[in-house]
């Protein structure tokens, strides 16, 4: 399948989407706190997502348990909520969720501190989320696709931490992946034309040491070889004839 453009009805729809899902992260950003367990937020989540009149999309896609996916410290992303993991004073905790308004999905991820954290901790957080800015720096029509990527990679290394290579951002709308694949790593001018109308989920994934990641024998959770710490920072965009919509933050 090519990559659709959305006409303003659908837009709006996913603008609607996006605001909701802005709010469900502000509401569950409050409740992070240690000893919270990681299905608290999940619990929470689906609640919040679900009295604003929408489905959360994560639950049941392709088999994944919850609506929120919690991965805490050394877990990249797709962790499991369970009633087992609490949340201790210096992880931090990465929250992915999507939800879908009238036919029309949002996505978007943020990483928190638990209580107080390490320098290196916070700059992990902080360069992950700028690295977000960096990348749709280059989110304009007319533009190559991986012009956002090399961005992200460019800024995340000259800060000394690595991007995620097995996965990708995506394009976004009346499915949560649409094509095109949006990896964080590339080099610019390569990749289709961005063009208005286009709504992508732009996610760098970033590790504090290396880029290669391990799949859980849960089958979800994804964690770094080498122990260290992972932030994620999402939002879904859309390209327009100037300036990026942010459509997940407000
Ligand atoms: N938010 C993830 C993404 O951006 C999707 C999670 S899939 C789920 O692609 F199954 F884990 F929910
Ligand atoms: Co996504």
């Amino acid at each position: 399948m090519a990559i659709t453009i959305k006409s303003e009805r659908e837009i709006s729809r996913m603008r609607e989407a996006g605001k909701i899902l802005a709010d469900v992260h502000d509401r569950l950003e409050e409740i992070i706190a240690p000893g919270i367990t990681t299905l608290d937020i999940d619990r929470k989540g689906e609640e919040l997502i679900r009295k604003a009149g929408c489905i959360p999309s994560f639950l049941n896609y392709e088999g994944y348990p919850a609506s929120i996916c919690v991965s805490v410290n050394d877990e990249v992303v797709h962790g499991i909520p369970t009633d087992s993991r609490k949340l201790e004073e210096g992880d931090i905790v990465s929250l992915d969720a999507g939800v879908i308004y009238e036919g029309y999905h949002s996505d978007a991820a943020r990483t928190y501190g638990v209580g107080t954290i390490s320098d290196e901790a916070k700059r992990l957080i902080e360069i992950t989320r700028l690295s977000f800015y960096e990348g749709i720096k280059n989110a304009y029509a007319g533009n190559h696709l991986h012009d956002i990527s090399a961005s992200i990679q460019k800024f995340v290394e000259k800060n000394g931490f690595s991007v995620v290579r097995d996965l990708v951002g995506h394009g976004v709308g009346a499915q949560l992946h649409e094509e095109p694949q949006i990896p964080n790593y590339k080099p610019v001018g390569r990749g289709p034309k961005l063009r208005p109308g286009m709504t992508l989920a732009i996610e760098p994934m970033v590790n504090a040491g290396d880029w290669k990641i391990w799949i859980l024998e849960d089958d979800w959770t994804v964690v770094t070889r080498d122990g260290s710490k992972s932030a994620h920072y999402e939002n879904t965009i859309l390209i327009t004839e100037g300036e990026p919509e942010i459509l997940s933050l407000y």
